[in-house]
């Protein structure tokens, strides 16, 4: 089947999805493709927490009166190491600015509820996509849905597919520029059925290895452990991470971490990852697609929605008069973003994390480095700043 569209949208991620609504709002149609099913995405359990920007965009879209019944409102985070805990006040060191915890699984059925809803077009298990004509001004994109060919002619081409999406390798040769940086751990992430073991999130280092406290309900915790980055899971029964778990989080008397039935395991890698310009022609990659972070800073949801935001901008300029000066400038405007989160998100990961090569003296200075966020007010002021995000332009 041949199609047409405005803006044909890889991926129907956060990225992809946001866009497809922004643009809605703005009046301009599109189309998502999705290589997974319906179910798939919206059971996939990734980030939880939200910036005060990214929480103002979704409600001023309409997206936002689950979130805002559901989410669970923060106004610090405590770093715990020697066993004791600090709390960065956010409120009070940012005049008045929190996050949200709310699952990135439950924002993604919010939209696509949202756009099914409009009538939007989200084309789930559409397999084999792949990028055409891209040094035209109407580039394609291919795919086979329920065994048919299909072709979508697009006046440009949301490329929102995540890392191991088409778009960004559909770039011809030598015109990307790739900065990155691999980590020698990752992370081991799990759901359990218990209450949290206190109100706010908790990012402990301890010199058996980073771990954190989340959370996605009153009664279900989320919480991560620094291990090997391609760990076999089948090494971790679950008496071993709560036993872990117990170690690396042990606090102040008082504190007791709640333990209960384990529904959901994984292991992600970690990484920072640029790629530059975030266009080519017609095309504008957006979110994982052009940028990972670690997972530390919680900034990695949070920049795929920011670009959207300004890619529908640029968009809704581009066909209310023509102009074009905003999307010349997409790449640019996202990258001053996206490099202070790497910033951010690598700062925060160096200070929390235990780097095997490393000796004493690497995990001393750690030390005073914690010791110096957690009491003066100007350290924890940049930490709180970064960490509650700037506003979207
Ligand atoms: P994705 O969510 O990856 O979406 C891309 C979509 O494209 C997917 O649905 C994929 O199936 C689809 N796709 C791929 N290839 C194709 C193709 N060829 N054809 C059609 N469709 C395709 N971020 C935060 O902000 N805060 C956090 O607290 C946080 N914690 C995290 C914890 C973990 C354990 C992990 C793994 C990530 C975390 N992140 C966090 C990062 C966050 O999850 C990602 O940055 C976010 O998902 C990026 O959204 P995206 O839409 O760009 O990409
Ligand atoms: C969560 C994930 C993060 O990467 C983070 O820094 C904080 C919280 C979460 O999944 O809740």
């Amino acid at each position: 089947m041949k199609m047409h569209t405005r803006v044909g949208i890889v991926g129907a991620g956060p990225a992809g999805l946001v866009l497809s609504h922004l643009l809605h709002l703005e009046g301009i149609e599109s189309i998502v493709l999705e290589s997974h099913t319906r179910e798939y995405v919206e059971s996939r359990v990734r980030a939880g927490v939200l910036e005060q920007g990214t929480v103002d965009l979704l409600n001023a879209a309409g997206v936002g009166d689950r979130m805002r019944r559901e989410g669970l409102g923060h106004g610090g985070i405590e770093l715990r190491f020697n066993r004791r805990g600090h709390r960065i006040d956010f409120r009070d060191l940012t005049g008045g600015r929190t996050i949200t915890v709310y699952g990135q699984q439950e924002l993604v059925k919010d939209l696509i509820q949202a756009r099914l809803d409009a009538g939007g077009q989200v084309l789930f298990e559409a397999s084999d996509a792949s990028i055409h004509g891209l040094e035209t001004t109407t580039p394609q994109i291919r795919f086979c849905k329920d065994g048919e060919q299909n072709e979508i002619d697009c006046d440009f081409i949301g490329g929102c597919d995540g890392f191991h999406g088409v778009c960004r390798p559909s770039v011809p040769e030598g015109v990307l520029k790739v900065y990155e940086r691999n980590y020698p751990f990752g992370w081991l992430g799990i759901l359990a059925s218990a209450a949290p073991s206190s109100d706010e999130l908790i990012y402990a280092n301890h010199e058996r290895g980073f771990a954190l406290q989340s959370m996605r309900s009153p009664s279900i915790t989320r919480l991560y452990l620094q291990c090997p980055p391609d760990e076999d899971i089948a090494q971790w029964p679950d008496e071993r991470i709560w036993e872990e778990l117990q170690l690396r989080l042990a606090g102040d008397e008082g504190f007791h971490l709640n333990e209960g039935p384990i529904f959901q395991k994984g292991v992600t890698g970690m990484r920072s990852y640029v790629v530059e310009p975030m266009q080519y022609r017609r095309m504008f990659l957006a979110g994982d697609a052009a940028h990972i972070v670690p997972p530390t800073g919680a900034k990695g949801m949070n920049l795929a929605i920011a670009d959207v935001r300004i890619l529908s901008k640029a968009l809704a300029a581009y066909y209310a008069a023509g102009d074009d000066t905003k999307l010349n400038q997409y790449s640019a405007t996202c990258l001053r973003r996206v490099w202070r989160a790497q910033h951010f998100s690598w700062w925060m990961t160096s200070m929390l994390h235990h780097f095997e090569a490393d000796g004493e003296f690497d995990y001393r200075r750690q030390l005073a480095e914690l010791d110096y966020v957690t009491s003066s007010r100007a350290a924890a002021t940049s930490l709180a700043e970064n960490y509650v995000g700037f506003p979207i332009e």
